[in-house]
């Protein structure tokens, strides 16, 4: 497996990651064991950059990291996050970022976390104040490195001030390009780019399906209302640009899925990509897609195809700097 450096203080990771929310949120019924199988395979593929979140059942998705990755875990590299209220508010005052730290290291089973996230931008609390305190676990030997999650250039910049970032994770891939804009700036600070939802929740796969036949706990499903690219109107349109990308995908001899992945691959050294799959398979398919070399043309095609994005906003609670 190839290796990307995020950043300028030294976090290299493997060129694939993997997003273990599915396993416990979102994306309806999912079986831990399955989750536990499909991490172990990345990893027997190459994967060393393994990415959850407190948010994702309060704990319940760490610990299932955590015990995935046991026996490797000095290889691997963790990444998790807080910010979030159970009311699902942002929360990163600091007593709070303190009690959430020492919780996340206690579901891991670990004594260090390698990246840690704020997963949103918390109006309430002046930026310098979190990073100050996550520093202060950095300092501590409890995290190697900090990343924020949905933050804009101003946020990014001044929170570089008191501690360097070294990651910006963020909703990119060929439907969510909103990030594009903040390449020069990811550029001059020297902040690597993960890209969360490369798959477009989904979309850009061969299994894509109307709202309403997704299970009623996916958020997916039409009552959700949660992704504005299933809506009627926008959902034809999608679903006939994934047919052209993934007849072009074909004629390649590769999956929609891999185009997807090699797309965001070729977009840059600094980004790597953390698709989700509860499926050993799956996973397997998604990492085959490092091995796909994008030429210029291929890369004019997909443009062609897709010049802006999905149709509709990528979410619905799209953050303040798009
Ligand atoms: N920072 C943030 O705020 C934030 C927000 C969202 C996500 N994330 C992170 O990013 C990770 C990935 O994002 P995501 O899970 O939302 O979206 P994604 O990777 O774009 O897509 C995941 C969906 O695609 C399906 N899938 C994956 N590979 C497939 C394949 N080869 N063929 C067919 N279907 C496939 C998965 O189903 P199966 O599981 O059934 O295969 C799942 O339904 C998350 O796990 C999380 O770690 C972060």
């Amino acid at each position: 497996m190839r290796e990307r450096t995020l950043g300028r203080q030294g976090l290299t990771v493997s060129a694939m990651g993997y997003g273990s929310m599915g396993i416990n949120l979102a994306y309806g019924p999912a079986d831990e064991e399955e989750g536990v199988a499909a991490i172990r395979h990345a990893h027997e593929l190459g994967v060393t950059f393994f990415d959850t979140a407190e948010l994702y059942g309060w704990g319940a998705n760490e610990r299932v990291v955590g015990r995935a990755v046991r026996p490797f875990r000095d290889d691997v590299v963790i990444a998790t996050k807080f910010g979030f209220t159970r009311d699902y508010g942002y929360d990163s005052r600091p007593d709070h970022i303190r009690e959430v730290v020492d919780n996340s290291l206690r579901h891991l089973g670990v004594d260090h976390i390698d990246v840690l996230y704020q997963h949103r931008v918390d109006p309430a609390v002046p930026i310098e104040d979190v990073v100050g305190t996550m520093s202060e676990f950095v300092d501590a030997g409890k995290v190697k490195y900090l990343g924020l999650s949905e933050a804009g250039p101003e946020t990014l910049r001044l929170a570089h001030t008191v501690h360097p970032i070294s990651v910006l994770q963020t909703e990119y891939s060929l439907f969510a390009r909103e990030v594009e804009q903040l390449f020069p700036t990811l550029d001059e600070l020297g902040i690597g780019l993960v890209a969360y939802s490369p798959l477009a929740r989904g979309f850009l796969t061969g299994a894509v399906k109307p709202a309403g036949q997704y299970d009623v706990t996916d958020a997916r499903h039409s009552g959700s209302g949660a992704f504005p690219w299933w809506e009627e109107g926008n959902f034809e349109k999608n679903v006939e640009a994934v047919a052209r990308l993934t007849e072009f995908a074909v004629s390649k001899g590769v999956t929609m899925s891999e185009l997807a992945l090699a797309w965001v691959l070729a977009q840059g050294q600094h980004v790597v990509p953390i698709p989700g799959s509860r499926n050993p398979g799956r996973v397997a398919q998604n990492i085959a897609a490092v091995g796909i070399e994008l030429t210029q043309d291929d890369l004019a095609r997909i443009k062609e195809i897709l010049p802006h994005g999905g149709h509709g906003a990528r979410a619905a609670d799209t953050p303040a700097w798009i």
